[in-house]
């Protein structure tokens, strides 16, 4: 089937930028992106461009080539559904917060509520394409709803997870390290293979099962955040002996086997993906009876976990044990730089222990709105200010701790930021992006992740 319409329900920080680059590769296709929510459809929509829902580097010049021309947003799931002849689900996939499996198996009423709409408002022969990261067999699910409860139309599912990084997706979903399409069908994962073929060369389109497919999602952020905790668990035994992480890390990334992404050592890592993909995977491991794998996965969760607290506790005892009535002026609370996402931050985690302990916690992150950090933080917001300004933020704090690696952190005057603060001045760097030699020559008592002072 040649594709000329494709939907796609949930317009979030997957669903929105890579339906927004189909469509500006594939201007014959027309590409529809549907949402419940008015506000964020809305927002895709607004006449200024730096509303747009999602900040991504890059995304607002792709969407303002195609929008109006083949890519629409809109709140009318049902026609577009009806019209389409490719629809991807891209809604969310929490993790259960109630019943069994609750904290750990990923929340599908989502995905079903999506396969029922499909299957109720279908009159014509759809390819059904699973975006969203799901557990392995879940495309089982989805064909008996679409068959048991449709119009007697034929539906083909394919299995198309996402891997683009946030603060990189419009960069990885330009030129993708691979695009994945597992199908059953061979007609139908062909009418995917030539949409991606438009602009990804053929060699880097992968097609296989299925299943294999669900499950390379889950195994890819698996592993990457394995090394994450890896190295994090090796920040540690540095601290302790002298050793230094940022030398640790790239004495071993330069092993061609071993290779040198994601071993920068940090606060812990944090995002929509990595913690509720594993306690997935741990989930489906233990519903099989495999519990030597279940805990070999939950073990990187558990030290992303401990990496956080202590990030917290070292501040404590630094700050002579009491943070009690102390300013903190935390530096970054997107989960990374280059987002506006905040989802699983590792500055929440930070923020609440030294609220816990009494501190005066103050907030500067260039992108992440103050409601945001507010809903973030719930009651504890009370003890927390927010300045637009990082100077003003740090004016008079004992520590400063920086929790996300904002390109503009290691441009600012930190003898300016020096001057305004209260002496003995303690940074506390999460993401070891300050020159370490200049920062003591300042006067800064200066703590990195994974190196003695
Ligand atoms: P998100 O929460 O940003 O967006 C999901 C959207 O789906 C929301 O706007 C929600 O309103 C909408 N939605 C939910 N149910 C709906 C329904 N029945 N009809 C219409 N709209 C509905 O989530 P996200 O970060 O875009 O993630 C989506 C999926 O992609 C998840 O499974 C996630 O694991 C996966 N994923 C995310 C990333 C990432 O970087 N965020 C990367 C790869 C894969
Ligand atoms: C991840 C996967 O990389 C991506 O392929 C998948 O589609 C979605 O999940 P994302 O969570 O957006 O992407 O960002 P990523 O770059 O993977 O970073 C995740 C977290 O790990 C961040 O908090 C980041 O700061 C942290 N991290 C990453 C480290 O602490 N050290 C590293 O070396 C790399």
């Amino acid at each position: 089937m040649k594709i000329d319409s494709i939907c796609c329900i949930g317009a979030g920080y997957v669903g929105g930028p890579t339906m927004a680059v189909i469509a500006q590769k594939c201007p014959n296709i027309k590409v529809t992106v549907v949402d419940l929510n008015e506000a964020r459809i809305a927002a895709w929509n607004d006449a200024d461009f730096d509303k747009l829902p999602v900040y991504e580097p890059g995304l607002a010049d792709v969407v303002k080539e195609a929008r109006g021309r083949n890519l629409f947003f809109s709140t009318d799931v049902d026609k577009a559904i009806d019209e389409a002849q490719m629809i991807f689900i891209s809604v969310n996939t929490p993790t259960k917060t109630y019943g069994a499996g609750k904290g750990m198996a990923a929340d599908l009423k989502y995905i079903e509520l999506c396969a029922r709409q499909i299957a109720r408002i279908a009159k014509s022969d759809k390819i059904v394409v699973e975006k969203s990261t799901l557990p392995v067999r879940t495309a089982e699910a989805i064909k008996s709803i679409l068959d048991n409860t449709g119009n007697g139309v034929n539906f083909q599912i394919l299995s198309n997870p996402e891997f683009l990084a946030e603060g990189t997706a419009v960069q990885d979903l330009h030129n993708p390290d691979r695009v994945l399409i597992g199908g059953n069908d061979a007609e139908a994962i062909q009418s995917l293979v030539d949409v991606y073929g438009n602009w990804v060369p053929k060699e880097r389109i992968l097609t296989t099962n299925v299943w294999s497919s669900e499950l390379s999602k889950l195994t890819a952020n698996a592993f990457l955040a394995q090394r994450v905790s890896s190295i994090n668990a090796i920040s540690e035994l540095c601290e302790k002996t002298e050793a230094d992480v940022s030398e640790v890390a790239k004495a071993i990334g330069m092993d061609s086997r071993i290779g040198s992404k994601f071993l920068k050592a940090s606060v812990g890592f944090g995002g929509s993906c990595f913690q509720k993909d594993i306690l997935n995977l741990v989930y489906i491991a233990k519903s099989y009876g495999l519990h030597e794998v279940a805990d070999y996965w939950e073990q990187v969760v558990i030290m992303n976990d401990h990496q956080k607290h202590r990030f917290a506790k070292n501040i404590v005892r630094t700050l002579y044990n009491t943070v009690s009535g102390k300013k903190i002026a935390m530096l970054g609370w997107a989960f990374k730089k280059d987002t506006n996402d905040t989802r699983e931050s590792a500055a929440i985690n930070v923020a609440q222990d030294l609220l816990n302990e009494e501190a005066k916690v103050a907030v500067y992150d260039p992108k992440v709105e103050p409601a945001q950090i507010q809903f973030d933080l719930g009651e504890q917001f009370e003890g927390v200010t927010i300045e637009n300004n990082p100077y003003e933020t740090c004016k008079n704090a004992h520590a400063v701790a920086i929790l996300t690696e904002w390109d503009e952190f290691v441009t600012y005057d930190w003898q300016k930021i020096y001057d305004g603060m209260l002496k003995p001045a303690f940074v506390f760097d999460g993401r070891n992006i300050l020159d370490k030699q200049k920062m003591k020559a300042i006067g800064f008592i200066y703590n990195a992740v994974g190196s003695s002072n």
